[in-house]
């Protein structure tokens, strides 16, 4: 916000919170350039509330939420923040795939909550991640970054790669089909952006395919899962476990998912570490700064 007010008027919604429709289409009326979050649904009413804009700048690497044709048919540049979040998001990746295994949540709670009678050989037995096959949905930025990971805990990576090919990682990574790497995962990953394509990529009959062993970790955006199909899966023994990041109706989230102890539920916090943050907003005022002043905007999407 410094980097901003020093070359702008800057108007902010003054809470925390996302701005109600009605706060957001008032207040983008006389903008020349718009920083927005993932929350806020950037349509056809927004932009043609606002005659003067010619910038919105995401503030995220995601961005479903904005009405990309329309921007394009006004003229309006939309960018968003790719790279800087790329290791935090693989980072907490493996967090959740790490709590899920070894239940690592259930354990606090069992520790924390004082009922915990001590050591015992069956207690809150998980699932073993070494040697293990790590099946990655979307080998963009992130998708490569969770692959790297894995070389520390010895998996054989598959993964399937929709459009551009990806650049060659590391000596191992197997490209396969969708339905190979649903087949053959141990732990599922999905990193790829939602679109109309991935809307509910893994659902009820995708589900079928997985092995029961398997957990499914999900960064990416919530409706690229089918919640209700995940949640019938999960209770009926078809996935051993999940770890959701996202949810499709955000912050709402499936009944039948925060039933499950096998679970690990985490309020969209992939690229939540104060520095990744940081980078992202400077970023942001980055490509303000750029089409204002009549320059290519570095991370242009549309
Ligand atoms: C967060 O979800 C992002 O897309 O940056
Ligand atoms: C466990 O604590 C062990 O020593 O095996």
């Amino acid at each position: 916000m410094e980097a901003i007010q020093s070359n702008f008027r800057l108007v902010a919604f003054p809470q925390a919170v996302p701005p109600t429709r009605a706060a957001l289409i008032a207040g983008v009326r006389r903008a020349d350039a718009v920083i927005c979050a993932l929350t806020e649904r950037v349509d056809r009413k927004v932009l043609e509330a606002a005659p003067h804009l010619k910038v919105v700048a995401n503030y995220a690497v995601g961005y479903n939420n904005i009405d990309v044709k329309t921007a394009k048919a006004r003229g309006i540049i939309v960018s968003n923040t790719p790279d800087v979040l790329t290791e935090a998001t693989a980072d907490l990746t493996w967090g959740l795939l790490l709590a899920v295994a070894r239940r690592i949540l259930e354990g606090d709670q069992l520790v924390r909550g004082g009922s915990w009678s001590g050591w015992e050989p069956t207690q809150l037995l998980g699932l073993d991640v070494y040697g293990k096959t790590l099946g990655i949905v979307g080998m963009g930025r992130i998708g490569q970054a969770v692959a790297r990971r894995a070389a520390g805990f010895r998996m054989a990576v598959r993964y399937c790669h929709h459009g551009s090919a990806p650049p060659a990682g590391l000596a191992g990574w197997i490209q396969g089909s969708f339905d190979e790497v649903l087949r053959q995962s141990d732990f599922l990953t999905l990193h790829v952006p939602l679109t109309e394509e991935t809307h509910h990529l893994i659902g009820a009959a995708e589900l079928r395919r997985v092995r029961s062993t398997a957990v499914l970790i999900n960064t990416s955006r919530g409706p690229v899962v089918d919640e209700a199909a995940l949640a019938a899966a999960l209770r009926e023994g078809r996935l051993a476990g999940a770890g959701l990041d996202v949810f499709e109706k955000e912050p709402d989230v499936h009944p039948g998912l925060r039933a499950l102890g096998q679970v690990v539920l985490l309020p969209h916090l992939g690229s939540a570490t104060l520095s990744t943050r940081i980078r992202m907003g400077m970023l942001c005022v980055e490509n303000v700064l750029a089409v204002l002043e009549g320059r290519a905007a570095p991370n242009r999407v549309a």
